[in-house]
């Protein structure tokens, strides 16, 4: 099963993809992960790749979508995959449907704007096992540790206000017309992602059937 979570920043994506590779045993693939990896071992593609980032802004279409398809090609991809933020323009989308990888769904994660800056404001990361907390909505057992493995959380750097309000007017200009794209291909599931993260599991896995 071939899948796209699509989605603004801070809807829930990661969080709903880590449920969904534990249930369908198959990889999730964030290119911000893989863009965020590049960075911190400042390879050619992550030095190109921060200054766009930090400002909010997406990363050129040319390195993504080879990034994306050298990662779609690996073997641990062949009984399928989540693709957790990309594509998210409309030449990410036609590039991916000219190399022929076979897309079965896109779940579209929906809430208002309110919502998704409460929950980007209290995220926080954890840089060893990628493990998503929200201070409130569900919040590590011990403050500032990551449960699974120990580790001090972090706040992202592109979670500053100023450029969470930049992710959102870029979600709306290049990453919303994707929606429709979907739509009048019969591929889109819209999913309220304003409910508890269980719930929100819940209706994908009906909506995948
Ligand atoms: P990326 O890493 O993809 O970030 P994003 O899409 O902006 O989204 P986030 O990871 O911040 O949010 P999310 O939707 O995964 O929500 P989460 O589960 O964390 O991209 C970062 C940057 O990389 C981009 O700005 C761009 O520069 C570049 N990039 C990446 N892909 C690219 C591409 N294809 N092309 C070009 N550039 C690209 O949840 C958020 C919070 O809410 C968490 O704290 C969580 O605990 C909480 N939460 C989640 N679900 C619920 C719920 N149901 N109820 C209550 N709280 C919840």
């Amino acid at each position: 099963m071939n899948t796209i979570l699509l989605g603004p920043p801070g809807v829930g994506k990661g969080t709903a993809a880590k449920r969904m590779v534990s249930a369908y045993e198959i990889p999730q693939i964030s290119t911000g992960d893989l863009l965020r990896e590049a960075v911190k071992n400042q390879t050619e593609l992550g030095m190109q790749a921060k200054k766009y980032m930090d400002a909010g802004e997406l990363v050129p279409d040319a390195l993504v979508i080879g990034m994306l398809k050298d990662r779609v090609a690996r073997e641990d991809c062949a009984k399928g995959f989540i693709l957790d933020g990309f594509p998210r323009t409309i030449p990410q989308a036609e590039s991916l449907d000219a190399s022929g990888i076979r897309i079965d769904a896109v779940i579209s994660l929906v809430a208002p704007e309110e919502v998704i800056v409460e929950r980007l404001g209290g995220r926080r990361d954890c840089p060893k096992c990628g493990a998503i907390y929200h201070v409130k909505n569900s919040p590590p057992k011990k403050e500032g540790i990551c449960d699974q493995c120990g580790t001090a959380l972090i706040t992202r750097d592109d979670q500053k206000p100023e450029v969470i309000s930049n992710r959102l007017k870029v979600y709306r200009t290049q990453t919303e017309p994707l929606i429709g794209y979907y739509r009048k291909k019969n591929l889109l599931k819209e999913i309220n992602a304003v409910q508890p993260i269980e719930a929100v599991f819940k209706d994908i896995q009906r909506a995948l059937g």
